[in-house]
């Protein structure tokens, strides 16, 4: 190991100095040693105390190296505490990002471990862990087994040296944090269902084998046939004709589409979300989401630096006591709900908590923007409907996509709500990718009008019951380890309670195990309410077909017997069950 303080200031002449197996890390006028982690006094420094700032540092005997005094202040990245400066935990990050960038940090470097350098600089030890989360994420980092955390080896193409910090400007990026909570976790989720010896219960799509490939692989030679290039040309921004005119029927007829309201076709519900939140929300406004709700808004209305207020899900849905005080005391300028078979509990929300969060809605005057990402997918009865019709004060904007009822891969999504937010959403559209492919929306649009897409839709229903029902049955089988608060009636997610270990814990070993499940912390928001998921875990139907429910389950059995082993088991939590 290497001693990187200069060689005139080290504390011997050796080099590497004599002290180096210890791997130092320069600390201003303390030196760290980042393997038994202890502070020490530097020589040099130590000859003139005054300029440690520090009391203790006074009484330091020169030439003598010794404990040092732990104190924020004698450290060389000393934190701002002026009134304007970044975050504390910004500060460290951004303090060991620049240390790795140059290579006074290597990899296999030890760093602090969090309480310790939480002492030194005088801060709590969550700004430390908060601040080493964000390095773990941006991969500078990496927690070892025994050895705490440790510099990562840097990605190819990285640069590491003196100067680097310009250099390799990949390092200095805004960190990944920055796009949100569980920022990579989507396309992990989406990669990991790819891959052949994973059985996944973490992805929420349509099972391969319910896919309609042979009617769309028909349907796509015959418009290609009659529209030629046009199917794969640019398009109007709000949507073809062909598509938003049957969308605007079906919704019209379902009574979802009032006067005065307008339709748009977009890119999935995923760019839906991301244009409510640029054309709904300004940073820093209060946003109402329940808890827990689906990852993918969280991190979109997080990004659009919207404050999310958490309102809890049971049984029946939303909260609607809670969800009164929120709004009573609260400035809220948006609320984000899943009234149907909501991703990820599976609850719905009774038809007498609907008219109550319109009323609210009303009566704080608070827009809804409503994700109806599983209402069609029921398994015994249809859902209740939307809120959007019941709406009578036009203050719901309706989202709806074809990614759970038909297939993913189309990319179409629709939103349907008062002209005035539409005109505003195409605008925002308009910049972010000009218009959805012609391709996907003819396929969904001939797929409505020639009846395939009902029929498939049936289908769809039908082995989501069956195979839901299979996947309760194997979960059922293993009660000691997890269990859950309903039986969903639609939709594609089991909302499950761990009584053995925790969520992040449970998703690492199921991935061993070759599963992969969702760990309950992503369907929070950042900050205190994720702990709330800390004892649960999401699956869903597996993609690969019904098949894998009974392998995957004996897998994710197998890998949870483990963690039990040597924990403790939670007692049994069951309360409100639905069937
Ligand atoms: C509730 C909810 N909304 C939106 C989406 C995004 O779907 P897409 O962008 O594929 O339409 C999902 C996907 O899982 C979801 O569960």
């Amino acid at each position: 190991m290497t001693c990187y303080r200069p060689r005139e200031e080290r504390c011997c002449s050796l080099d590497p100095c004599r002290h180096a197996a210890e791997t130092r890390l320069l600390c201003g006028s303390i030196w760290l040693s980042l393997q038994d982690n202890k502070p020490r006094m530097n020589r040099r420094q130590s000859a003139k105390p005054s300029s440690f700032g520090s009391p203790n540092a006074t009484t330091a005997a020169p030439n003598r190296p010794r404990r040092a005094p732990v104190s924020g202040a004698s450290l060389h990245f000393e934190l701002d505490r002026t009134r304007f400066a970044p975050p504390f935990f910004k500060q460290i990050r951004d303090h060991i990002r620049k240390a790795v960038a140059e290579g006074t940090l290597r990899v296999g470097v030890r760093l602090p471990p969090e309480r310790q350098l939480a002492g030194m600089l005088g801060v709590s030890r969550s700004t430390v862990v908060h601040a080493y989360q964000e390095l773990v994420a941006d991969g500078l980092v990496r927690a070892a087994p025994s050895r705490g955390t440790v510099v990562a080896p840097l990605e190819q193409g990285e640069i590491q040296g003196p100067g680097a910090a310009a250099g390799s400007w990949t390092l200095t990026l805004p960190p990944l944090a920055a796009l949100g909570s569980d920022s990579g976790l989507l396309s992990e989720i989406v990669g990991a269902t790819g891959r052949g010896d994973v059985i996944s219960f973490a992805s929420a799509a349509p099972p391969e084998d319910l896919l309609p490939v042979a009617e769309v692989a028909e349907l796509l030679q015959q418009a290609f046939e009659e529209l030629g290039p046009r199917l794969v040309g640019y398009g109007p921004v709000d949507g073809i004709p062909e598509l938003t005119e049957v969308l605007a029927l079906r919704m019209r007829a379902a009574g979802a589409m009032a006067e005065g309201d307008g339709v748009i076709v977009l890119s999935g519900s995923t760019q839906g979300l991301a244009l409510a939140a640029r054309v709904l929300v300004e940073p820093g406004d209060e946003v109402v989401v329940e808890v827990p709700a689906y990852l993918g808004a969280i991190q979109t209305f997080e990004l659009a630096g919207a404050r999310l207020i958490g309102v809890p899900v049971d049984a029946d849905g939303i909260r609607t006591d809670s969800l009164e005080e929120v709004l009573s005391r609260r400035r809220v300028r948006l609320m984000v709900l899943q009234p149907n078979f909501q991703n990820p509990s599976g609850a719905s929300l009774s038809q007498r908590r609907r008219e109550h969060v319109l009323w609210l809605a009303r009566r704080h005057g608070v827009p809804i923007l409503e994700d109806d990402a599983y209402g069609a997918l029921y398994h015994v009865a249809p859902a209740p409907g939307s809120l959007k019709q019941l709406d009578r004060h036009r203050l719901v904007i309706y989202l709806s996509s074809f990614s759970k009822t038909l297939a993913p891969g189309l990319r179409v999504a629709v939103m349907c709500g008062p002209k005035p937010i539409i005109a505003r959403i195409a605008i925002a559209k308009q910049f972010s990718d000009l218009n959805t492919s012609p391709l996907g929306q003819t396929i969904v649009s001939r797929m409505i009008s020639s009846g395939l897409y009902d029929a498939n839709l049936e289908r769809l229903r039908s082995a989501s019951r069956e195979r839901m029902r299979s996947l309760l049955h194997e979960l059922d089988g293993m009660p000691q380890l997890l269990e859950r608060d309903l039986d969903p009636r639609g939709g594609l997610h089991v909302w499950c309670r761990l009584r053995v270990g925790d969520a992040q814990e449970a998703a690492t070993t199921a991935a061993r195990s070759g599963v992969a499940v969702v760990p309950g912390t992503a369907f929070y928001p950042t900050g205190m309410q994720r702990a709330a998921g800390r004892d649960r875990i999401r699956l869903s139907l597996p993609v690969s077909g019904g098949h894998a429910i009974k392998v995957g389950v004996r897998r994710l059995r197998q890998g949870l017997e483990q963690l039990s082993f040597g924990g403790e088991q939670r007692p049994a939590r069951r309360t409100a069950v639905v069937v």
